[in-house]
């Protein structure tokens, strides 16, 4: 063995690895705290770099290196209440933690081993305080398969991702499989594709397998392009390693020697980790020449995204690796055939390939076993919107939108009705109450008009406007349209101009229908997914929330207090007990009124803006 970087030797096999492994973990003192403090990019933004470096100045000053190590995570799930921060091995689950939060947490806990009340998290509903991460609601019912290193593990250490038996799916596959067989052992695991379609995985590697061809390319797509999501970004951020290891077992069984993550340039730190993490493999041998000592060459190379949703479709992307303009071609041939500079290629998300990494680590037997009939495994979203716990969730697949909503998701926020949940990405469908108990897969998704995407999830209340939250959609879609088919440029500028004049008050009797028809004319004429599902938005609203429509164009209402030209707001004279509380705060004057007597509100005046309505306690501003 070489001695290489510093002090790691190159692996050349799975003994190898073993041994690596095992010194690894012997030389950690388990004694030692353990502080892992997320750095992933939600808590940065809630400034958790910043209390990360008071924690380690701190440490060192009073010299508690020798009992402390800090460890640095990805994104732990529970973003909403960052910067969060857990302390090993009591499984302490501390958030919103403050700089100035720092010296209790070390006076308190560390050096006395008590509990800081102030910084554990507090259940909305019941105002309860919970002690451990483990026994937070927002993880009971998930599984966390994919997602488990992350916010566990130090990505930007290779070390400690082989500690928690990284790169030993990769060992298995050299020391024992032929290609043919992880092929085969992909197949019958059931996974589908996580980037959208949900394509079998198994199969789109067999063709690639299949095409004739000395040059052969894998490609991860790590472009999430999807409003609100953020699965991907914080999968590559908090575990690198998984991402490349499934690229690597993937290159193997289709025989390619170049791999490319194609990753947006609006993700810098998910960019970082990953360039380490190759350059950490490579220097371990386990990318580049003679992987493992098995004779494969495979190296990977990172290509920025300029940050065009449309760059994300599998041609677009591949034509943007290859230096031109990003944008989509027809299908056939299809990329598995012809691809990446027209050889034999598979592209797979991100999320898919740390799949491929745990279903050979553990058997396509295990991995079938979990999730339904046709949609097996687990899947990570990207719960946001109106629900009082935000933050990404796995669950299995099967799990019904309730259990993700209500008892991960804790309910809705503010004590509010639910009244839709947006699932797949600007192209998904809006699915309402009366679907809340269905299982969460592909088949059922699509069923109810709606996809599984990516992995968005976007709860709404009874303050969303369904003809608006499709109006919001199509202008996304309109604005990232590459305009290349016509069905595509003109069928989103007419519906998005169809829409917006019903959102104005200008909706006419037969809008409704022709908005239906445009959706179908698009979904069958499109170049690409952007226009093929585009009308999905349009489509499930109509098919659930007609009435909404019908109140806009019809009666010129929008009951959600959303349309701004067709609603007012009043005061109900029975509830308001003048605290004088909108008065105060209304920026235009428009409520007058004496304390503690009812107030009205001036509708010459009143600009909508929703502070009157999002003040008042007594719900007595009310839309009309
Ligand atoms: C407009 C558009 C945008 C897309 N964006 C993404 C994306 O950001 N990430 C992704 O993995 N797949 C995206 N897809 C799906 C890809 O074309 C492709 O099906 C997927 O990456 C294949 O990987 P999978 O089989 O592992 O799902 C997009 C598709 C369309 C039509
Ligand atoms: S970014 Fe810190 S928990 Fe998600």
């Amino acid at each position: 063995m070489k001695k290489r970087g510093k002090g790691l030797k190159r692996i050349s096999g799975i003994a190898e690895l073993k041994n690596l492994r095992d010194s690894i973990i012997q030389s950690r003192d388990p004694e030692k705290i353990i502080i892992r403090s997320c750095l992933s990019t939600g808590c940065r933004a809630q400034k958790s770099v910043k209390v990360f470096d008071v924690l380690k100045t701190e440490i060192e000053k009073q010299h508690l290196q020798d009992k402390v190590e800090i460890k640095k995570t990805g994104c732990h799930g529970f973003c909403e209440m960052g910067p969060i921060m857990v302390i090993e091995p009591a499984n302490i689950f501390y958030c919103n933690v403050k700089p100035q939060d720092v010296t209790d947490i070390i006076a308190e806990t560390i050096v006395s081993g008590e509990i800081v009340e102030r910084l554990l998290w507090k259940d909305p509903a019941t105002k309860e305080r919970t002690v451990t991460e483990r026994e937070l609601s927002i993880y009971k019912k998930q599984q966390k398969i994919i997602s488990f290193n992350s916010g566990k593990i130090d990505p930007t250490n290779i070390e400690d991702y082989i500690a928690v038996n990284g790169y030993s799916a990769l060992a298995k596959v050299f020391s024992s499989m032929t290609r043919a067989e992880v092929v085969d052992t992909v197949i019958a695991s059931g996974l589908r594709g996580r980037g959208g379609g949900g394509f079998p995985t198994g199969i789109k590697w067999r063709l690639c397998a299949d095409a004739p061809g000395a040059v052969k390319y894998i490609i991860a797509n790590g472009d999430e392009g999807d409003p609100g999501a953020f699965m991907d970004r914080s999968l590559m951020e908090g575990d690198p390693h998984s991402i490349i290891e499934g690229m690597i077992i993937g290159a193997y069984a289709i025989g390619a020697g170049q791999g490319f993550l194609y990753v947006r340039e609006e993700y810098p730190i998910a960019i970082k980790h990953l360039s380490l993490a190759i350059k950490q493999a490579e220097e371990l041998g386990l990318l580049g020449k003679d992987i493992m000592g098995s004779g494969f060459d495979f190296s990977i190379k990172i290509n920025k995204g300029a940050g065009a949703f449309v760059c994300g479709e599998e041609t677009a992307l591949m034509i943007s690796i290859e230096g031109k303009s990003g944008t989509p071609r027809s299908r056939p041939p299809y990329p598995a055939i012809e691809g990446l500079w027209g050889k034999p290629s598979v592209l797979n998300n991100v999320e898919s390939f740390a799949n491929i990494t745990q279903i050979l680590l553990k058997g396509s037997d295990w991995y079938a076993g979990i999730g339904t009939n046709n949609s097996k495994g687990s899947k990570i979203f990207s719960l946001v919107g109106k629900v009082n716990n935000t933050g990404l969730v796995e669950v299995e697949m099967g799990t019904t939108l309730r259990e993700i909503i209500f008892d991960i998701g804790g309910g809705i926020k503010n004590g509010k009705k639910f009244k839709a949940v947006q699932t797949g990405g600007p192209s998904g469908g809006c699915i309402p109450i009366s679907r809340i108990d269905m299982p969460v897969d592909y088949d059922s998704l699509r069923e109810v008009g709606a996809i599984m995407g990516s992995g968005g999830m976007i709860v709404m209340d009874e303050t969303s406007c369904m003809v608006d939250v499709a109006r919001y959609f199509l202008h996304f879609l309109l604005f990232e349209s590459c305009g290349k088919c016509v069905p595509c440029r003109e069928g989103l500028q007419q519906m998005h101009e169809i829409l917006t004049n019903i959102c104005e008050g200008r909706g006419e009797e037969g809008d409704i229908e022709l908005l239906a028809e445009l959706a179908g004319f698009m979904t069958t004429a499109s170049l690409c997914g952007l226009g093929g599902t585009a009308g999905n938005p349009v489509l499930s609203t109509i098919r659930y929330f007609r009435n909404e429509y019908e109140a806009h164009i019809y009666d010129k209402k929008c009951k959600a207090g959303v349309c701004k030209n067709l609603f007012e707001y009043t005061i109900n004279q029975e509830l308001c007990n003048g605290c004088t509380l909108c008065a105060v705060k209304c920026p235009e004057k428009a409520i007058s009124g004496e304390k503690k007597k009812p107030h009205i509100i001036d509708t010459a005046k009143c600009i909508k803006c929703g502070i009157c309505f999002s003040l008042c306690k007594q719900e007595a501003v009310q839309v009309a």
